[in-house]
């Protein structure tokens, strides 16, 4: 069965997103592009990150900076949606006045990394709750065999990846939100009709479901839904500045892992600086056996444009002290407009953020109304 929205955004144009990437390249070009004239089915983008924190650089590099890069670039008819997706947080214990803080300063970084609202819509997930009705009615398709095959429940608990429902342990930590995360992140997306979803690599299994939910729908229903494409930023993976075997995240124990897009210049370099490398003090660029420095080529690559090949050989006759030295002013040079416009839109003494959430609500449930108009009426309710 043909998906209703099939790929008509131009080759030059998804490589530019990919950084090249053939591979995704190809992927994309698969996506039949028939029936789809830009006009009559235009494009529609959504992603959507946690209110658990200020996001961090792996976060801009991943998602962000590529939410607004397409927001530049993509054709004057896609659509897009970006969200702070506040009922995924609740999968995990929260303290109430914690999440408010940071859904409105998830909000303000949105706006501050460049997210033009004339442009696309933000909002909160919610204060639209088609995303939460279309969630119950795709969790009577989602397959239970699936879900407990996903790898984020096993994580977030704790838990060894190999572990299957069976096991007691997994049974009596398991709450049934987590359990269910992905069927609401394929709520989020198909009730929005997203043909294209721009994410970091930890989320390809997540939009896997998405697409195969999508088809299981269809094929029970008929042709509601088009099959999400993921596109996965160039910056695949940032790793931790202290455990570069794992990826950077808001939820490492150690703050120096992680740069935030409010860190003062002082503070970037500092955490740079400490990154955790190897005892070799000279530079080159070999992810398996030398994470800690590739991880700091590769994030320089990200600003630089340059190969991390090509970095590393230009650091080669230098010192790694040197190569710390730019990359954090590199950073801090990138981030520091982005930190300057998030501090003001936070300080803000008028109600701008909350006017701007309350448009973009607006507009984010009239564009959900109008798949749950078909849907309900495909289920007869
Ligand atoms: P989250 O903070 O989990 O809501 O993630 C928001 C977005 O950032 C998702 O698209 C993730 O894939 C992306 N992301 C999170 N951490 C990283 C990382 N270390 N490297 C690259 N992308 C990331
Ligand atoms: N699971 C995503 C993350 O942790 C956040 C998310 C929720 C999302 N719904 C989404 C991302 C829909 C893309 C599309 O990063």
């Amino acid at each position: 069965m043909e998906s209703p929205g099939s790929s008509t955004l131009t080759h030059s144009f998804v490589r530019s997103l990919t950084g090249g990437d053939t591979k995704e390249v190809r992927r994309w070009n698969s996506v039949p592009a028939a029936k789809a004239t830009s006009s009559a089915n235009p494009q529609i983008i959504f992603s959507g990150i946690q209110p658990t924190g200020v996001p961090h650089l792996g976060n801009y590099l991943g998602a962000l900076r590529e939410w607004v890069r397409l927001q530049d670039t993509a054709p004057k008819d896609t659509r897009m949606f970006f969200s702070i997706v506040d009922l995924h947080a609740l999968t995990v214990p929260q303290e109430a006045r914690q999440l408010k803080t940071w859904r409105r300063e998830g909000f303000a970084t949105l706006l501050a990394v460049g997210l033009d609202p004339s442009r696309a819509t933000v909002f909160h997930q919610s204060a639209v709750h088609a995303h939460t009705e279309l969630f119950w009615i795709l969790s009577t398709v989602a397959s239970m065999g699936y879900l407990s095959r996903m790898t984020q429940w096993k994580s977030k608990l704790d838990l060894p990846e190999d572990i299957s429902l069976e096991d007691s342990a997994a049974r009596a930590k398991l709450r049934l939100g987590l359990f269910s995360y992905p069927v609401l992140q394929a709520a989020d997306i198909l009730v929005h009709r997203a043909t294209h979803v721009p994410v970091g690599e930890d989320q390809r299994q997540h939009l896997e479901f998405s697409r195969y939910t999508a088809n299981s729908f269809n094929h029970l229903y008929g042709n509601i839904f088009p099959a999400p494409e993921a596109i996965i930023s160039p910056a695949k993976r940032v790793m931790s500045l202290k455990e570069p075997t794992l990826k950077m995240s808001k939820s490492h124990t150690d703050k120096r892992s992680r740069i935030l897009l409010t860190d003062s210049s002082e503070d970037i370099h500092k955490k740079v600086k400490s990154a955790l490398t190897d005892s070799d003090a000279s530079v080159s660029y070999d992810p398996v056996h030398r994470p800690g420095v590739s991880n700091l080529l590769e994030i320089l690559s990200h600003f630089d444009g340059r190969s991390c090949e090509d970095l590393a050989a230009e650091y080669k006759s230098s010192s790694l002290q040197s190569l710390k030295g730019h990359l954090g002013s590199q950073i801090s040079l990138h981030l520091q407009p982005i930190r300057e416009r998030y501090l003001s839109l936070i300080a803000d003494k008028t109600n701008y953020l909350d006017v701007v959430a309350e448009e973009g609500a607006r507009t984010a449930s009239a564009n959900a109304d109008v798949t749950m108009r078909r849907v309900r009426e495909t289920l007869g309710l």
